[in-house]
C-alpha cells in the first residue's frame, strides 16, 4: 500500500525519526496518458493532482510542512491563499489536532475550496486585498502570534512538492523531454526543478527535462519581467502578482533551458473543456498547463515529449462551468420524452 510522500521518499526529505508524520497518504497520484495528443507524433502525460487527498497538489508539501510545525511544538499553523493551500493546512492542521488559520482574498477563492476549509475547521479570515497583500499579512501575523507559516515560503513545503518530480521519473523510468506547469506563487516550478536536480545528482536520471511554466495574461509577471499590481483571471488560483519564489523559478527556467509563457483565460477555458472531454474534470488553473502546450503546438514548436502538471480538481470551482452549462427543461419520465436526447447527434 501506498505509505505517503513522507515514508516513499523518507531519504530524501528534512525528517528524522523524532519527526511525528501527519499524513492523510498523499501522493502516488496518476500519471495518464493524454488522449489530445496527436498518435505517433506526440507523447502528452497528465499528472494528475486531484489524486491527492484534498484534491489537488498541495497536500505533498503540507505532511511535510506540517509534520515539521508539529516536531517544532508548534501551537498552530497559518497561511495566505487562494483556496487550495487553505484546503490542505486545513486537513492537515485537523489530521494533527492543531488550530488553523486562513488569510485569503475576499471574493477571489473558488467555493469548494472554501467549503473544505469550513469542513476542516479552519479560522478563515477573508481580507480585502488581494493574495500577495495576504501573504504579506501571514508573514507578520506568524511572527506576531508565533504561528507557523505554511505558505510555500516555508522550505519544508517545497521539499514534500518536489516529490511529484520524483514520481514521474519512477514510473517513466527516466525523465521526460518536458514539463509544463501552471505557475502562480511559483514555489510548485521552484519545487519540481529540485526534485528533478536532486534525481539527477543521485543518478537517478540522466538528464533533467525542460520546464515550462505557464502563467495567466493577467497574472503573469514572470512573462513580462516585473510585479503585477493588480492580477485578473479567471483562474483564481493563479490569480498572484507578486511571485514570493521569483528567484526559483527563474533558475528553473533558465537552468533548464526551458522558458515561462502565458496563455489567455479563453485558452484556459479551452483547455479545460478538451480535458472534460477525455474524463478529467480540472480546475482553471491547471488547465493552465495544457493550455500552454497547445499554445506552442500552433506556434510549431510543441515538445515531442511533455508532462503536464494538472495540480487541482474540478470540483473546486464549479462556478466556471456553471456559468457556461444550460441545463434543458425537464419532460416527462417516459420514453417517448427521453428518447430524441438518446440519438447522441
Ligand atoms: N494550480 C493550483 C490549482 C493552485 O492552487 C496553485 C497555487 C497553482 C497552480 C500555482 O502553484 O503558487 O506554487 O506557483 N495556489 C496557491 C494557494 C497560491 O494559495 O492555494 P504555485
Amino acid at each position: 500500500m501506498w505509505r505517503g510522500v513522507i515514508e516513499e521518499y523518507r531519504a530524501h526529505l528534512p525528517v528524522t525519526v523524532r519527526t511525528p508524520v501527519v499524513t492523510l497518504l498523499e501522493g502516488g497520484t496518476p500519471l495518464i496518458t493524454a488522449r489530445f495528443a496527436a498518435p505517433g507524433r506526440r507523447q502528452v502525460w497528465l499528472k494528475c493532482e486531484a489524486g491527492n487527498p484534498t484534491g489537488s497538489f498541495k497536500d505533498r508539501g503540507m505532511t511535510v510542512a506540517v509534520s515539521k510545525a508539529v516536531e517544532a511544538g508548534a501551537r498552530g499553523v497559518i497561511c495566505a491563499s487562494t483556496g487550495n493551500t487553505a484546503a490542505s493546512a486545513s486537513a492537515y492542521a485537523a489530521r494533527a489536532g492543531i488550530p488553523c488559520a486562513v488569510i485569503i482574498p475576499a471574493g477571489g477563492v473558488a467555493l469548494g475550496k472554501l467549503v473544505q476549509g469550513a469542513a476542516h475547521a479552519a479560522v478563515i479570515i477573508p481580507v480585502e486585498a488581494g493574495f500577495d497583500a495576504a501573504l504579506d499579512l501571514a508573514r507578520k501575523a506568524a511572527e506576531r502570534f508565533k504561528l507557523a507559516l505554511v505558505n510555500s515560503v516555508n522550505p519544508h513545503r517545497l521539499a514534500g512538492q518536489k516529490t511529484a518530480a520524483f514520481e514521474i521519473c519512477d514510473v517513466l523510468g527516466r525523465a521526460p523531454e518536458a514539463v509544463a506547469i501552471p505557475v502562480g506563487n511559483a514555489g510548485n516550478i521552484t519545487a519540481y526543478w529540485k526534485g528533478f536536480t536532486e534525481y539527477h545528482a543521485a543518478r537517478r536520471i540522466a538528464a533533467r527535462p525542460r520546464l515550462i511554466g505557464v502563467q495567466a495574461e493577467g497574472a503573469s509577471p514572470l512573462v513580462q519581467g516585473r510585479p503585477v499590481e493588480d492580477p485578473q483571471t479567471i483562474a483564481s488560483a493563479i490569480r498572484i502578482g507578486r511571485p514570493a519564489s521569483w528567484e526559483g523559478a527563474v533558475r528553473a527556467i533558465e537552468e533548464s533551458g526551458g522558458e515561462f509563457l502565458s496563455v489567455t483565460d479563453e485558452e484556459i477555458l479551452a483547455a479545460q473543456t478538451l480535458l472534460g472531454r477525455e474524463g478529467i474534470f480540472v480546475e482553471p488553473a491547471s488547465a493552465a498547463s495544457v493550455a500552454g502546450v497547445l499554445k506552442l503546438e500552433r506556434e510549431g514548436r510543441a515538445p515531442t515529449e511533455v508532462v503536464c502538471i494538472l495540480t487541482g480538481h474540478g470540483l473546486k470551482d464549479p462556478a466556471v462551468i456553471e456559468n457556461r452549462m444550460r441545463l434543458p427543461a425537464p419532460v416527462k419520465p417516459t420514453l417517448e420524452a427521453i428518447g430524441p436526447r438518446l440519438t447522441f447527434q
